[in-house]
């Protein structure tokens, strides 16, 4: 199926053993001072275990300090880090897989210089750019996002690069490609895209230089060229070195086009590069943009951006962007690119190849483009996973098998309880998973049908948990008889969060819906919970669509709800968090007039920052009103009162929702400790921490049975 991707390939006179590579990807995993430390090699290794034809080693610093954009980067700018450098690569290559490493200066970005006092290295001043990021971040966000530079007295200042900056840059790229090489990694990339100091040059709208480092493109190229050839001289021409360009840069005015990235990938080929590495850039003055590039949300987003370049070049192509193992299977025989780069999807799943090559496609985790791993970065904490809880702990995280394995009963088949179930029985456990309702999901089930990525990870749990044996008990009420009934030596609580109904004047009201109520309107999951909610037709429609499935099938709910969904036009939602966020996007989507009423500052705040931009900027692009700092104290029949400091508004609305009160629920796991047995909770019903903090959580329990 796969026979493409799954083909060797070549890059200069390298061999890869598969068309696979990782993405360069910083990981803010290597110690202070730049070394590569037992944490970062043991995170680069478990991904070489994993199958794939080659690792690129993300942002490593050629001047380190000076150019560094976070103060746990990789430093590759002396010899002094090369025992870190040799081991990394070593654990890589020792499984067959081919290590680079990428080469990088921040240039106006290298936040660690503003830390230091030194002026950040540019070709030209850079405008002030606009902060459309900051808002949306909570005080503690704020103040991690400007930690590495953060300084007292710390000042923004730039040094443009003379020639002599110029040649002490090359001369730094040079050194760096030919440490990596005695470092023992097998090529380098150059990193020319993403805002840092090459690409800069290569951009018209920051490049404003008049001599020959500006102006037109072979101008605006030469930095990039004299660094691959300086590369080639010192590492020698066999060494393979390619470079990651931008085939545009989004929200940059006059910015880079497709145009000029095919002139800049025919000159990189001329001055000796192996290949070219196909990515994207945005302006990041607005957060949201980070979807667009680096991190396309949209499937295959730079798909054609690789395929025009790789239509004018002899040397290979690596296309990158969301691409999915049978879209990549495509691209490759359709010939539009040579290589198939993956970022995400191998920090949710680092075993993804090895499962492609063994027919084992349904058991990849999938990643859920949640934008936590990104979104961590950004507040100075290392790589981490929302579904894959090992993800940056490669080096303290091993599943070893249970010395005593044990009958374990988990309740709960949402992320939580069937993680729980997956990794207790991979240890070797019998798990007996009882869920109350007909499936597995919990309320992610719901939440897929808001935002499908979610729903993979279910159907991924779901399998699992079949494949390991689990004996999954659908419709099965957990209480006391029952618990003494199955006898476990240990039971997980993994049942979720309650709801409980808001205090507000006037809710009970039959236009008023909880979240709960709403789930169960759409999915016809617990209809007693809706009874006062619905009128008899819509009972009667909402039996039909349980008898034809469709209220079991995120999909097909996803599709009906574009026809009819138990709201009026005019919706207001009260609670901004994640929930909140999430259903005013997916009802705004379906024409409703959206009001989201938060009593916090912030909205969204339980989602990853990236996460949050997007929303934030589609609910506005949408028509939203988000109203903050503010209470409803009272429902009316056709109005909600609103009161902030101290003034009451009243506005109109037909349907209202309550999308805030969840909190943890220890009522089961109390009842299971009073009655003698082992007990652990996992999940929101240990205070709501979402997916990540569901498998994470769920993870950990079923490490310590
Ligand atoms: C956590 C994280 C860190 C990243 N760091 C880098 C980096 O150091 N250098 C780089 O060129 N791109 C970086 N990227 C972008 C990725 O290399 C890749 O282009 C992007 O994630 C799209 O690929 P994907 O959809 O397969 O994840 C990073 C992405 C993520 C998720």
């Amino acid at each position: 199926m796969y026979k493409n991707l799954l083909s060797s390939g070549k890059i200069g006179q390298l061999e890869l053993r598969n068309r696979i590579v990782m993405t360069p990807m910083g990981t803010n995993l290597s110690e202070a001072s730049g070394h590569c430390g037992e944490r970062i090699q043991a995170y680069y290794e478990a991904r070489a275990q994993g199958g794939a034809g080659m690792l690129i080693v993300g942002v490593a610093s050629i001047a380190w300090p000076s150019g560094a954009c976070n103060p746990n980067q990789v430093a590759i700018s002396s010899d002094e880090f090369l025992p870190g450098l040799r081991e990394l690569a070593s654990r890589i290559k020792l499984h067959g897989c081919r290590a680079a490493i990428q080469l990088q200066h921040a240039g106006k970005v290298a936040v660690c210089d503003i830390a230091a006092g030194r002026p950040m290295l540019v070709p030209s001043i850079p405008d002030k750019s606009r902060d459309e990021m900051s808002a949306a971040l909570t005080s503690v966000e704020m103040s991690a996002f400007v930690k590495s530079y953060s300084k007292k007295g710390a000042k923004v200042e730039y040094k443009v690069a003379d020639h002599d900056d110029i040649r002490e840059l090359i001369e730094h790229f040079a050194e760096a490609a030919e440490r990596a090489q005695r470092a023992g990694f097998d090529g380098v990339e150059l990193h020319a895209g993403h805002g840092y100091i090459l690409s800069e040059f290569l951009s018209p709208s920051i490049n404003r230089r008049d001599d020959e480092y500006g102006g037109c493109l072979e101008n605006r190229a030469r930095l990039l060229v004299d660094v691959i050839e300086a590369v080639k001289i010192r590492a020698g021409s066999d060494f393979p070195v390619w470079c990651r360009i931008d085939a545009l840069e989004y929200r940059v005015d006059g910015g880079i086009c497709l145009a000029d990235a095919v002139e800049t990938a025919v000159l990189a080929e001329a001055a000796g590069a192996d290949a070219i590495h196909v990515s994207a850039y945005a302006n990041p003055s607005s957060g949201a943009a980070f979807t667009e590039a680096p991190l396309v949300h949209h499937s295959g987003g730079y798909l054609p951006f690789a395929a025009a370049i790789k239509a004018r070049l002899r040397i290979p192509v690596i296309a990158v962007g969301r691409i999915e193992p049978e879209v990549a299977e495509q691209v490759l025989a359709r010939g539009d690119a040579d290589f198939i780069a993956m970022g995400r999807k191998l920090l949710a799943d680092p075993q993804l190849p090895n499962k492609l090559i063994h027919g084992q496609q349904e058991s990849i985790r999938p990643c859920i483009y949640c934008y936590t791993c990104v979104s961590r970065i950004f507040v100075s904490d290392h790589v981490h996973c929302a579904v894959n809880a090992r993800t940056g702990y490669e080096h303290e995280i091993v599943l070893l098998p249970a010395l005593q394995p044990r009958h374990v009963l988990v309740v709960g088949g949402g992320p939580a309880g069937m993680e729980t179930a997956r990794v207790a029985a991979l240890r070797g456990h019998r798990v007996t998973l009882a869920e109350q309702s007909a499936d597995l999901g919990g309320t992610v089930f719901f939440s897929s049908i808001v935002y499908p990525e979610n729903g993979k990870l279910i159907d991924y749990l779901a399998e699992q948990v079949r494949q390991l044996g689990v004996d999954v008990r659908l419709g099965t009420t957990v209480d006391r008889g029952c618990l003494r009934a199955l006898a476990p030596d240990v039971v997980v609580v993994a049942t979720g969060a309650r709801r409980d109904a808001l205090p507000i004047p006037g809710a009970e009201q039959a236009h008023v819906l909880s979240g709960d109520q709403l789930r169960a309107l759409m999915t016809g999951s617990d209809p007693a919970a809706v009874r006062d909610k619905i009128r008899g037709w819509q009972i009667a429609l909402l039996s039909v669509a349980g008898l034809l499935g469709i209220t079991q099938n995120a999909v097909w709910l996803r599709r009906l709800s574009y026809l009819w969904m138990p709201v009026g036009k005019r919706v207001s939602i009260v609670g901004g968090g994640l929930v909140g966020l999430e259903l005013a996007e997916f009802l705004a989507e379906r024409g409703r007039d959206v009001t989201v009423v938060e009593a916090g500052e912030k909205f969204g705040t339980e989602l990853a920052i990236v996460r949050r931009w997007r929303v934030l900027e589609d609910l506005q692009q949408l028509g939203a009103v988000l109203i903050n700092r503010t209470d409803v104290s009272c429902i009316k029949e056709r109005s909600l009162t609103l009161v902030c400091d101290g003034d009451e508004v009243e506005i109109e609305t037909d349907t209202v929702i309550l999308a805030s009160g969840a909190t943890g629920d220890l009522s089961l796991a109390e009842l299971s400790q009073r009655l003698g047995f082992e007990t652990h909770v996992a999940g929101d019903c240990d205070g709501v921490g979402y997916i990540e903090g569901a498998i994470h959580s769920a993870h950990a329990v079923a490490r310590s049975l």
